[in-house]
């Protein structure tokens, strides 16, 4: 029997999931079919109950059933309670499903390893108030930055998320700025590290043309990490780019967080060089 994984959400066209999670079965020689199952919000609980069967390894899940998510499963990690979003799904012994979230874990791999930046007593700035930004903060916040600003087009989204952060993390400094140039201004020349959590500079996305920042905000001093990873080098990477600064694309993180979903799924190394040369290769194809 041919064992079923894949990604759930909705709509699911811009997904590469399937693009390297089959590469990375098939690499093991493990008769595994990885698909995207575009499942509308009326139909989670059938899928997810689905999800019990013996032919059933587990998913990943995105947009928008992250948080639905939660509910319908039986166990929920620590991770992805303190998230308050699911992005992998493992099944256990006799259906019995655990929700997890790698999406912080990813961040941070990518962080330290891809652009050598060593969090721990420094500061960050993060835009956005989403569900990425959410696990990015979770992600600096355990690894020891010393303050981390935070700005949000909706400026109340920042606060809600602020203080879901408050009393889980002893001395790190957390403040919510204006997302303009004279709220960023200060908090940009006082930090080393620079993450976009909205969707500006997304293919497809609300404004693709868009950096979240003023360019002349920007300095050498920074490393600017972009989450955005269609396409490779956004409008705030190329400005990063241009002010000396060094800059993180965002596509190794998705790798990261699906290779950690395999190895939950399978209890074995993922191929990382198979997965991010297909994750590339993908997004070519775009
Ligand atoms: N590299 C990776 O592995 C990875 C993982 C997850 C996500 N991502 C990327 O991260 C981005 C955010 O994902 P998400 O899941 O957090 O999405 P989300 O929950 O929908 O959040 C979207 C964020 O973008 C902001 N935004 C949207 N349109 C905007 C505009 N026109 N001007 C200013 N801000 C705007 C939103 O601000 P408001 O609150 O004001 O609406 C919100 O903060 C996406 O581009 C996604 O592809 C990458």
């Amino acid at each position: 029997m041919t064992i079923r994984c894949g990604v759930i959400g909705y709509p699911l066209a811009h997904s590469i999931s399937p693009a390297f999670q089959q590469p990375a079965f098939d690499y093991l020689g493990l008769d595994v079919s990885y698909r995207a199952y575009e499942t509308p919000p009326g139909a989670l609980g059938a899928f997810m109950q689905g999800l019990r069967g013996e032919e059933w390894l587990g998913c990943n899940v995105t947009i928008p059933h992250k948080r639905e998510v939660l509910d319908l499963v039986d166990d929920v990690t620590e991770e992805a309670r303190l998230i308050g979003a699911v992005n992998t799904v493992a099944k256990g012994p006799a259906g019995r499903l655990t929700g997890d979230n790698t999406d912080a874990a990813g961040f941070l791999k990518a962080l330290i390893e891809d652009a050598g930046f060593e969090p721990r007593g420094r500061g960050a700035v993060l835009l956005g108030a989403g569900g990425a930004a959410l696990a990015v903060a979770v992600a600096l916040l355990r690894a020891g930055v010393s303050r981390l600003w935070i700005a949000n087009r909706t400026a109340p989204r920042a606060d809600v998320l602020a203080r879901s952060l408050v009393g889980h993390f002893d001395g790190a400094r957390l403040e919510v700025v204006a997302m303009d140039g004279q709220g960023l201004r200060r908090p940009l020349a006082e930090a080393s590290l620079l993450v976009n959590s909205t969707s500006l500079g997304m293919a497809h996305g609300p404004d693709p043309d868009a950096s979240p920042v003023p360019p002349s905000l920007l300095g050498p001093h920074l490393v600017v990490y972009d989450l955005v990873y269609n396409p490779p080098q956004t409008p705030l990477l190329e400005a990063a780019s241009r002010a000396g600064a060094r800059g993180q694309e965002g596509l190794p993180m998705l790798i990261y967080q699906g290779a950690l979903a395999f190895e939950r799924w399978t209890g074995r190394p993922a191929p990382l060089a198979v997965m991010m040369e297909r994750g590339r290769r993908a997004l070519r194809g775009r």
